[in-house]
């Protein structure tokens, strides 16, 4: 068996094989040929994320860590936000921002089993999830097209004195929602707000002339960190918020609902661990085994945290090819003659907006004509998406509650409805370079030329 003078030399060996592994297995620099698939999104990765991942494999410690610690500061300080928790999942990230809002530390403000939460039924089904699992509400109101987000001018008619206690909604595909009137609508209501940034890292948006990213704006901030999403750890997600309170009772909620905060495998880091009285316990029990909520474990592993923190050390770069990428398709489709760009509706950034884009998203305005476009890029190798559920409404796990008050519906859903008919969206990942999405834009004004 080999054996190395010190650990350290060991591991330099092993990463530093994992290099060239990368090198001659995994990196793929073959140009683009026309005709090869073009994914809607993939992960971007060199060896540094092969490295870092090893280097947490012999770490051996499994669950969060060092890695964990290091992906949460560095993140804190990129996005601007006090507090970043990881957690294993987007969906749990939304999971944990709701189910925080339901403590009894907030007072008026819980969110209570009958409360309405102001939501789109145009979007990720785990957005929506939580609130309805929970025996809440969610109040659908429409979207507009081409942003592909709530119609603000529906809010109001939504809200029920009251009743109403926040609104949780997605970005979409990276293009911001009217944050300010979103926020002032809030503000008014006393609501909470919840941004799913899943499909927006990156985004920012300006209100009076301060710019910050999505996720910081409301009250708490989702990430996801699946492989299609803007960057990757293969699953995981994050949770952040500039409130002490929400920040405490996110930690809470995450790890088992304990009252404790000390780390994992750390232990009594407040100094009294065996003091104090709570709830109905005796005296002195150990303040780590105690609970103060009915929480979950959603914590992340340190190996996935590994490879988030080479991934956000190329996160600019990434956010910046999906700005090129974005802007390059809907230069290149804006050639196309007026016939084709009558049956097309291209998409547009919100005011104020500087969006991050997961996707392109296009409506096609001939009736039945989405199906004909999306099968015709499909034959020619280019994977296409709609947007989610469309109307979650119309899911088949909605037939048990249909009709009933378990969701309320504000107003008509015509927007919404079109968007799940007529809609659907291509790839502008990081890894897509100029040769490719102009095939694309090629291929998008071929197959509507054919409608
Ligand atoms: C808007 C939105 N929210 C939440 C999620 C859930 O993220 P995850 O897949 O990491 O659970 C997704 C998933 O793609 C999403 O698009």
């Amino acid at each position: 068996m080999k054996k190395w003078n010190s650990e350290n030399e060991a591991r330099e060996e092993i990463k530093s094989l994992v290099a060239s592994y990368y090198e001659q297995f995994k990196k793929n620099d073959r140009p683009f040929v026309p005709g090869d698939r073009i994914n809607y999104a993939s992960r971007v990765f060199d060896e540094k994320e092969m490295m870092s991942l090893t280097d947490a494999a012999l770490d051996f410690w499994l669950t969060t860590g060092r890695f964990s610690d290091e992906f949460e500061k560095a993140f804190a300080e990129w996005i601007g936000v006090k507090h970043v928790h990881l957690v294993n999942s987007g969906s749990s990230a939304n999971l944990l921002a709701f189910t925080v809002l339901t403590a009894p530390e907030l007072g008026d403000r819980r969110i209570k089993r009958g409360d309405e939460v102001i939501t789109v039924a145009c979007g990720f089904p785990t957005t929506i999830n939580p609130i309805i699992q929970y025996g809440a509400v969610p109040v659908f109101v429409d979207v507009t097209v081409p942003q592909y987000n709530i119609d603000v001018t529906k809010l109001e008619g939504a809200y029920k004195e009251g009743k109403t206690k926040a609104v949780m909604i997605a970005h979409t595909l990276g293009n911001p929602f009217d944050l300010k009137a979103v926020k002032a609508f809030c503000d008014a209501h006393g609501l909470w707000l919840v941004e799913d940034n899943c499909d927006a890292l990156g985004s920012e948006y300006t209100i009076d002339g301060v710019t910050k990213f999505t996720g910081t704006w409301g009250d708490i901030g989702t990430s996801s960190f699946y492989p299609p999403h803007h960057m990757t750890m293969g699953e995981g997600g994050a949770v952040y918020t500039d409130d002490p309170l929400l920040n405490r009772l996110i930690l809470s909620y995450r790890d088992w609902g304990r009252d404790c905060v000390c780390p994992s495998g750390r232990d009594n880091i407040c100094g009294h661990r065996f003091d104090g009285k709570r709830g109905e316990l005796p005296e002195g029990y150990d303040h780590k085994y105690t609970y103060s909520h009915f929480g979950y474990n959603l914590k992340v592993t340190d190996m996935q945290a590994a490879v988030g923190v080479e991934q956000l050390k190329k996160f600019p770069s990434f956010i910046e090819r999906r700005k090129h990428n974005w802007n390059y398709l809907k230069e290149e489709l804006l050639k196309a003659s007026k016939d084709v760009l009558g049956k097309l509706v291209l998409p547009e950034a919100t005011e104020n907006s500087s969006p991050s884009w997961f996707g392109f998203m296009l409506t096609v305005n001939v009736p039945g004509g989405r199906n004909k476009v999306t099968s015709y890029l499909e034959e020619h190798n280019i994977q296409t998406r709609l947007l989610f559920s469309g109307n979650i409404i119309k899911h088949p796990c909605f037939d048990d509650i249909r009709g009933t008050d378990a969701y309320r519906v504000s107003g008509s859903l015509d927007e919404t409805e079109r968007i799940m008919n007529d809609s659907f969206w291509v790839g502008v990942y990081p890894g897509m370079s100029d040769d490719m999405t102009a095939y694309m834009a090629e291929n998008i004004i071929k197959a509507v030329q054919n409608l």
